[in-house]
């Protein structure tokens, strides 16, 4: 049986070192955060991820699964997975590689003689052949493979056990068959397996989140129109979305995308394309982060043409602050950004969210929170609606309006019940929905 290593131990690594190990392996997790790494060795994780606290503590106690800050104890490791993070850089658009540098330093240092490395990183295209070249002089005995990942916060222990797919970017028949021992219990499973080179593995991954983030942008888009020409979005989207060939799902009309992977990976992808000289074939990524942007103050204007223009003094209900539903991950989440606008705008704002408060707290300060709903939008003169919660669905409308200065509510997710908020006697606001009454 294969001894795996991951390193990088956040949303990909925690989920793939106890997946992985649920699978039969051993695996030990590494880290350079002490605190992450105490607290996964008691068994917590230190983000929300559904389902994932108790696969780990299955994991930790089968004895399988271990937690380290020292790289040395993964010498003995056949496959070290690199996990760690790619965020954006301050100054640019470009991807930050100096966490995916320095893991492949550090393993490639410790790493026996046969073992392969496997980055699951998002990377530029071009960084597997260069690390791969750089391996050549720093250990020639080790080999370089990419495995991007695709999993999606709040489905992160299902995308890992059940992926829809494996993609592995090889040099060597030698590293395609360790990876197929890696990854034996899923293949059995039939989960496709696509065996590709270097480039082609990276840019997979991109190529994929910059197809998503098309799609919410493409719907956002029509929003727009359907708000110019008095259309619904939500009933275009979902006659567009009957015809397989565009399919229904990701065709969510809002205030657009978030989160650590979509927003990054596109303006990422446009600098690398600079870089290899096909700026032009991705420009149009410009535009879809345009629109996505664009999606946040058309959310804000709707809050201005229902409340006035000047907002001082009034006091706004947001609810929601993790950039999607089932996950506390509030890294450039739409949500909290209008909520942090509307507050620079001189408003009261009070947010809740079920998961998210902390971090959103540790990135907006300036912000209230509270952990009732009720609290929130007591005396409100408007509900904004920003993540969609499954809670947020099951909000009695009669109730609430008890507690609010003004019925009125403007769902930027395009999730709830328009009928059931009307019928309570609510003016209605929607993004894209502009028959709403
Ligand atoms: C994404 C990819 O889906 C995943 O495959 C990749 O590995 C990492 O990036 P994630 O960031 O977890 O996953 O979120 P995702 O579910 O893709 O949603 C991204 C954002 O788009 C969220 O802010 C969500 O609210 C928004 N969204 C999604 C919409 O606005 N409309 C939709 O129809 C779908």
């Amino acid at each position: 049986m294969l001894k795996l290593s991951v390193i990088g131990t956040g949303y990909l690594g925690a989920t793939h070192a106890a997946a992985m190990s649920s699978l039969g392996f051993e695996v030990i997790g590494v880290d350079t955060d002490e605190s992450k790494i105490a607290q996964l060795n008691l068994g917590k994780v230190p983000f929300f991820e559904p389902d994932l606290e108790e696969l780990l503590t299955q994991e930790l106690a089968s004895g399988r699964l271990k937690f380290t800050t020292d790289i040395s104890k993964a010498a003995d490791c056949d496959v070290h997975f690199i996990c760690v993070g790619t965020p954006q850089l301050k100054d640019s658009l470009a991807a930050d590689l100096s966490y995916v540098n320095a893991s492949f330093h550090a393993v490639a240092k410790i790493a026996k003689a046969g073992s392969v490395i496997v980055g699951k990183s998002t990377v530029p295209v071009g960084t597997a052949e260069r690390l791969s070249k750089e391996l050549q002089t720093v250990n020639n005995q080790v080999e370089l493979a990419w495995n991007p990942e695709f999993l999606r916060e709040g489905f992160a222990v299902a995308d890992t056990l059940r992926p829809n797919r494996l993609v592995v970017g090889v040099t060597s028949d030698r590293a395609e068959d360790v990876l197929r021992q890696a990854y034996k219990p899923l293949l059995d499973n039939n989960v496709p397996w696509i065996r590709a080179d270097l480039p082609t593995a990276e840019l997979v991954k991109v190529a994929a989140n910059s197809f998503l983030a098309t799609k919410i942008s493409f719907i956002n888009a029509m929003a727009e129109i359907c708000e110019a020409a008095g259309g619904d979005v939500t009933v275009l989207a979902q006659a567009i979305g009957y015809d397989p060939r565009i399919g229904s799902r990701f065709l969510q009309a809002g205030i657009g995308f978030g989160g650590g992977c979509l927003p990054k990976d596109i303006r990422a992808f446009m600098a690398r394309s600079e870089e290899l000289g096909a700026k032009q074939s991705v420009e149009f990524l410009r535009e879809i982060d345009s629109i996505n942007l664009r999606a946040r103050q058309r959310m804000i204007d709707l809050v201005r043409a229902d409340i006035g223009n000047d907002l001082k003094g009034k006091k706004i209900a947001v609810l929601g602050a993790a950039f999607k539903p089932d996950s506390d991950d509030v890294r450039d989440s739409p949500a909290l950004d209008i909520a942090a606008q509307i507050h620079a705008s001189g408003a009261q704002v009070m947010v809740h969210d079920p998961k998210a408060i902390i971090p959103a707290k540790a990135r907006h300060p300036e912000l209230t929170y509270s952990e009732s709903i009720e609290d929130v939008v007591d005396a409100a003169d408007v509900i904004l609606h920003l993540t969609e919660w499954k809670i947020y669905r099951e909000l009695d409308p009669q109730l609430l309006k008890g507690l609010v200065k003004q019925p009125v509510i403007i769902d930027g997710r395009n999730s709830l019940n328009r009928e059931l908020w009307l019928k309570a006697g609510w003016k209605f606001r929607a993004l894209g929905r502009s028959s709403a009454s």
